[in-house]
């Protein structure tokens, strides 16, 4: 009953709203199929392939419209961006991630992802080095070693048909974040694994259905709500673990001598994020255990779903593009010959048609197609002005399928990056992991990791499937419902 009176209520509100806003002239046109009260949300309600076949009609209208187009959620209006100057102007002007954030503070707290604008800046500046180049070279170790697994564990796929492919991306992902985020081998601890496996899985979906309902937008009613039930458990796990690691790591940092360790060691010394949080902590005070926990998570939940993805579609487009696939192989064959060793940093800048095809996969599926900025001021694009207090999606997808591409923008075409002539006028091609001063901070590690991961895997494997079967969804990434299914068989030496 009171759950009805709060849902009148809102709607009472939404209908006052409605009726005063009359929309600026040069503010975005409104997407068609606007309702009275209700404004667009009729049209988002249903399940997640309906919800990212609405997000790519907006792009759609708002290329049409010359970059940018509005809808809203009764009173509450987005605009959605897909002009990559004006993504690019926004993402260094408006740097308050927007109100939809608030929800994951329950799992990220004050993580780099959610923070306020005063929090973010202090903490990025303390963090950014945690990403250097050196402290990746060295993670280089351990990204060998997460790909010598995973060729292993594909193992059992060799010859047997068609298999989903993501368990194993997922799974890997997941273990080599673990390790280089929080220092632990989480296969050592099965359980716990698969606790906290399940536990990430399971808060995607619920911040997912609620951003969907958007009467469970209210904190006062999601509190009631049994979806807020099943959110605490999952973070009962999902917090358990890093403070659980937090305890045995700090007990370990007081035992062991770093700059003995720092003056003896030969190439760059493997240091997870953890240690650096430590270090920060303990020597400079910079934060407290709730505060690490936070980064922790931050990392975790940024890092491995979006990493798993990207590699996931790149094994299916290549499996699906054999030239493609045979001039991978002819790359990593001039590299490596018959060698089955690891990766150096040396290789890395080698790999450039393997680099390509990277950013022609995170081009075809843009696995993080919308990031939402608050608008804290007037903002003048290229044809449009937002307007103070309103929210905007920049969209990734609206930029990297955006008709300036050509004729040839729905071809996975990995060529395209090699020859800066083939690439589009503009600056700001590659959207994936967002754009400006609160872009991704772990974009280098990604690239990195990813690329050492397939450069075995390539070696190993020879692929094949059918992307043109896949069924994709949004929930908050994209991603495949259906057909998502490749087959592997061993390369001969
Ligand atoms: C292919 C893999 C990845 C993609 C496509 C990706 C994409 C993105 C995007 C689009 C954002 C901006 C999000 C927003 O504004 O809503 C972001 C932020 C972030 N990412 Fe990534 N990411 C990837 C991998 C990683 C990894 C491996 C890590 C860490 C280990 C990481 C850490 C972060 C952090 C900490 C932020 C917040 C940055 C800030 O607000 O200052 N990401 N990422």
């Amino acid at each position: 009953m009171l759950t009805v009176v709060l849902i009148l209520s809102l709607m009472a509100c939404g209908i006052l709203s409605w009726w005063r806003r009359i929309p600026n002239k040069d503010e975005p046109p409104a997407y068609p199929g606007a309702l009275p009260l209700i404004g667009h949300a009729h049209l988002l309600l249903g399940d997640s392939v309906k919800l990212w076949n609405f997000a790519k009609k907006a792009c759609l209208e708002s290329w049409k419209a010359g970059g940018a187009v509005s809808f809203s959620i009764g009173p509450k209006v987005f605009y959605v961006v897909t002009d990559p100057e004006d993504f690019l102007k926004i993402s260094n002007t408006c740097l308050q991630k927007d109100h939809i954030y608030e929800f994951f503070k329950a799992w990220l707290g004050n993580g780099l992802a959610t923070s306020s604008v005063p929090v973010w800046k202090i903490h990025r500046k303390l963090l950014n080095p945690a990403f250097s180049p050196t402290v990746l070279h060295g993670f280089l170790d351990v990204f060998n070693g997460q790909s010598r697994r995973l060729v292993k564990d594909l193992e059992v796929e060799v010859g047997k048909g068609q298999f989903d492919h993501w368990i194993y991306t997922r799974n890997n992902t997941l273990e080599t974040l673990c390790l280089t985020v929080m220092g632990v081998d989480i296969r050592d601890d099965q359980k716990l694994y698969s606790e906290y496996i399940n536990a990430v899985a399971e808060i995607n979906s619920i911040m997912m259905e609620r951003i969907q309902k958007f009467w469970l937008h209210s904190d006062f009613i999601y509190n009631w709500s049994a979806l807020k039930r099943k959110q605490d458990a999952c973070l009962k796990i999902l917090h358990n673990m890093p403070y659980f690691i937090l305890k045995q790591r700090k007990a370990d940092y007081q035992n062991f001598d770093k700059k003995q360790i720092e003056k003896t060691a030969k190439g760059p010394i493997f240091k997870p994020f953890l240690d650096i949080l430590l270090e920060l902590s303990i020597e400079e005070g910079a934060f407290n255990d709730r505060q690490i926990r936070e980064h922790l998570d931050t990392a975790m939940f940024a890092g491995h779903d979006t990493t798993a993805t990207v590699l996931m579609y790149n094994m299916l487009l290549v499996g699906s593009h054999p030239q493609v696939q045979e001039k991978i192989f002819e790359e990593l064959f001039n590299v490596f010959g018959d060698d089955d060793r690891d990766v150096t940093k040396r290789d890395l800048s080698q790999l450039i048609y393997l680099d390509a095809v990277l950013k022609e996969t995170m081009r075809f599926y843009s696995v993080s197609p919308f990031v939402a900025r608050l608008i804290d001021r007037d903002i003048k694009l290229r044809n449009w002005t937002l307007f103070k207090g309103q929210s905007c999606l920049m969209s990734s997808y609206g930029v990297h399928m955006h008709p300036l591409w050509g004729p040839d923008v729905e071809q996975f075409k990995p060529e395209r990056w090699l020859d800066p002539a083939s690439l589009p006028d503009f600056a700001n091609w590659h959207s994936s992991f967002s754009l400006g001063r609160r872009n991704c901070l772990g974009k280098a590690y990604a690239m990195m990791s990813m690329k050492v991961t397939l450069a075995r895997l390539y070696r190993h494997y020879r692929l094949s499937g059918d992307h043109t079967k896949l069924v994709n969804k949004m929930e908050i990434l994209l991603k495949p419902v259906s057909g998502h299914h490749i087959t592997i068989v061993k390369r001969n030496k």
